[in-house]
């Protein structure tokens, strides 16, 4: 029996969820219907409490996650108009993240389904980003998801709901980090991927070229520490430091190198794989130059792209009910010793877990 099989696939009874999300800096709860309704999606976010160290600071992620969860809570249920009572699961992200961040909406969970007595499943957080998408069309399996966030820049091929094999990875960066630290070389502030990416679209690359790392290797991996070491380079040459019209040219140079690698592994995956249909998901979907590039391919490729909208593709809790909800209707149950985990890899996450 493959390891994401279900414990009992006899039941098949979709619910009304509680899902929680805590595994960086936003707080995130929602109430989701069936796995496919979102009735509502609200996010905490804490950048304003990051933002003066430049990054993300666990013990203070941790604390405010705390501080957040019980009223953000009360607030999705008031306004999807669900009473506790109603609720028949709760789905929390398990892991990867930050530890400390994660344990705070994991331990919350596991209260939270133990006194109101209904099942509780954990959920991978980069599953959740690739199946948000089904919350607003449905795409069909098989499909090649690129998931592309501040920790992950990993492509999977998906069969289905806990299918996932793992094609290609980032051997360093990922591409959101490799994004906040180009931002943050530039001096530009915390979180830096949407400020390089609306500084990019107003410009040119002034004639600045930077590599595409792994693009002459026969792999499906990535790098995006080199690409950010040429950055550095680049600026360490104008001593003077530079002018806000030379700060948008290493944007849109940078972005557009990090798009070319991304969508030409992302084809050439697609290829291997017999796929034409691709999702991009996770933060750094929001990007505008990597939506434009994938939306000029599905047309010059005959490829289906799908992203989610941009609030979707951004940390929320709904995107975790449709995995959350799936593994709830076939039986799926975690035990109260249910634990966060930082590192986990999703080929590993064996479709839902359970202890
Ligand atoms: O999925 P996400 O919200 O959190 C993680 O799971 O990591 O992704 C956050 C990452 C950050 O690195 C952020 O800078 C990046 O996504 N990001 C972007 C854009 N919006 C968010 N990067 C490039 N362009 C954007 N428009
Ligand atoms: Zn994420």
């Amino acid at each position: 029996m493959p390891s994401w099989l279900p414990i009992s696939s006899k039941q098949d009874h979709h619910m009304l969820a509680l899902a929680l999300e805590t595994s960086c800096d936003e707080t995130a709860a929602a109430v989701v219907r069936d796995g496919r309704e979102i009735l509502s999606n609200l996010i905490a976010s804490q950048i304003d409490l990051h933002a003066a160290y430049g990054g993300v600071v666990p013990e203070l992620a941790s604390r405010r996650h705390l501080e957040v969860i019980n009223p953000l809570v009360e607030e999705a249920l008031k306004t999807a108009g669900v009473g506790k009572e109603q609720l028949e699961g709760v789905v929390v992200t398990r892991g990867p993240g930050l530890v400390g961040a994660l344990l705070v909406g994991v331990s919350f969970a596991k209260a939270y389904a133990y006194a109101r007595q209904i099942p509780l499943v954990g959920v991978h957080h980069i599953e959740g980003h690739i199946l948000a998408i089904q919350l607003e069309r449905q795409v069909e399996y098989p499909f090649l998801a690129v998931a592309i966030s501040g920790g992950h820049t990993h492509l999977f091929r998906v069969d289905g709901i806990g299918r996932y094999r793992l094609l290609g990875r980032t051997i360093d960066d990922a591409a959101g980090e490799a994004f906040d630290k180009v931002a943050k070389m530039l001096g530009l502030p915390y979180p830096g991927g949407p400020i390089v990416d609306r500084l990019a679209s107003g410009s040119d690359d002034g004639g600045i070229v930077f590599p595409r790392p792994m693009l002459k290797k026969d792999n499906l991996d990535f790098s995006f520490s080199g690409m950010k070491t040429a950055v550095l380079n680049h600026l360490q040459k104008i001593p003077a430091g530079l002018d806000q019209a030379q700060i948008a040219q290493v944007c849109n140079a940078f972005q557009t190198a990090v798009v070319d690698v991304v969508s030409r592994k992302a084809l050439r995956a697609a290829e291997a794989e017999g796929l034409s249909r691709l999702v991009v998901a996770g933060g750094v979907a929001c990007n505008s130059g990597l939506r434009r590039r994938f939306a000029e391919l599905s047309v010059s490729e005959g490829l289906e792209v799908h992203f989610p909208s941009s609030q979707l593709c951004a940390d929320n809790a709904a995107m975790l009910a449709v995995a959350g909800d799936y593994y709830l209707s076939q039986g799926g149950r975690a035990k109260l010793d249910l634990n966060a985990v930082s590192s986990w890899p999703l080929e590993q996450a064996a479709g839902f877990s359970v202890g």
